[in-house]
């Protein structure tokens, strides 16, 4: 992430004007230009499309996704490159993806933007020490990160600071891949963000990665968003896009380095992750697909149970939590002193 400008102006930062616009609590932003499939004066920013081949991937119900026939994707004419997958997750998917971020990302040996000031080894199991919920600690994480951790002030990945990438994400992030016919797609890094409802993201680009042409993709989930997407200078008036709970955002090609920030936090209008939440069948012995698919079904299924679930819900309910996944090398390469160029 870099939050280095291009060289514009403070008057030609039409990037940083409509961030402040957006920000802003007096007067409140109007949210007439934001674009959402039911923004009937916006048809033509976001426009129903479908990739071109679209294959049934058997391993969607094990991660918490509807099958990719029911999933409706947009692109945006004037954002080449950017491409929203409305929603995919069931509501158990939502839940899974949730208190994965919460209560499992959070651990050790991933890294915690409090890990400057408090070494905890499980930073949610920390929160409800001694069975009350300690809410300042719960505010303080901001960021997890996974697999190679993005380094905030050299922006450098390295070898030495990495961990094993998740394989449940790597798994979703596959599946996103293919759907939309990256078929070597390889998720080695990501950051997720927890916001609070008073939260900013200023605007950057991201372009640490070595393979700067594999898409990024960016999964919402709890409070919704309004996410800012420009150009690549700060002089691009950047477009307003609503990001709910389980939309998925696409960074590809030309948007793929293009600047884009969150500005402001918006009250969810319905809570996805609670409606008819009801379990699925795991009388599936053999899935050849995700090895421990069992393992997968019955931690989707644990999340039927309202009692188990409360804290969580607790949390979103004032929260956005946001997955971020990048492919960090290129194809051929295996490490990052690996010198190979994808030709
Ligand atoms: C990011 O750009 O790192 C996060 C974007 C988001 O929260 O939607």
């Amino acid at each position: 992430m870099s939050y280095q400008s291009a060289e514009t102006t403070v008057e030609d930062d039409f990037f940083m004007k409509k961030f402040k616009y957006y920000k802003a609590n007096k007067p409140k932003p109007s949210l007439s230009a934001v674009l959402f499939p039911e923004n009937v004066d916006k048809q033509d920013e976001i426009v129903p499309t479908m990739p071109n081949k679209v294959h049934e991937d058997p391993r969607t119900r094990f991660l918490g996704l509807k099958t990719t026939k029911e999933w409706q994707t947009f692109y945006f004419p004037k954002r080449p490159g950017l491409i929203l997958i409305k929603n995919p997750f069931t509501s158990i998917g939502q839940r899974y993806w949730i208190r994965k971020c919460l209560e499992i990302y959070p651990r050790k040996p991933n890294k915690l933007n409090i890990d400057i000031e408090l070494t905890l080894s499980d930073w949610w199991q920390e929160c409800f020490k001694n069975g009350e919920c300690n809410k300042q600690l719960m505010k303080k994480l901001r960021w997890t990160t996974l697999g190679y951790h993005h380094n905030w002030d050299t922006k450098v990945y390295t070898e030495e600071n990495k961990t094993p990438f998740p394989e449940d994400l790597s798994e979703l992030s596959d599946v996103v891949a293919k759907y939309l016919g990256y078929s070597s797609f390889r998720a080695e890094a990501a950051i997720v963000n927890y916001y609070h409802m008073n939260s900013t993201l200023s605007g950057h680009t991201d372009h640490s990665e070595v393979n700067l042409g594999a898409p990024l993709f960016s999964f919402s989930f709890g409070q919704s968003a309004i996410f800012l997407l420009g150009g690549k200078e700060k002089s691009v008036e950047p477009s307003a896009i609503l990001l709910s709970s389980g939309d998925i955002a696409v960074m590809s090609q030309e948007a793929r380095l293009c600047y884009h920030a969150v500005p402001k936090i918006l009250t969810a209008s319905n809570f996805p992750w609670n409606e008819n939440v009801s379990s699925i069948d795991n009388d599936v012995p053999n899935f050849k697909y995700i090895a421990d698919s069992q393992v997968f079904l019955s931690a989707l299924n644990e999340n039927v149970d309202d009692i188990k679930w409360r804290d969580f819900e607790n949390y979103v309910q004032q929260s956005r939590i946001n997955m971020n996944v990048r492919q960090v090398l290129n194809d051929n390469q295996k490490y990052l002193t690996d010198c190979f160029i994808n030709l």
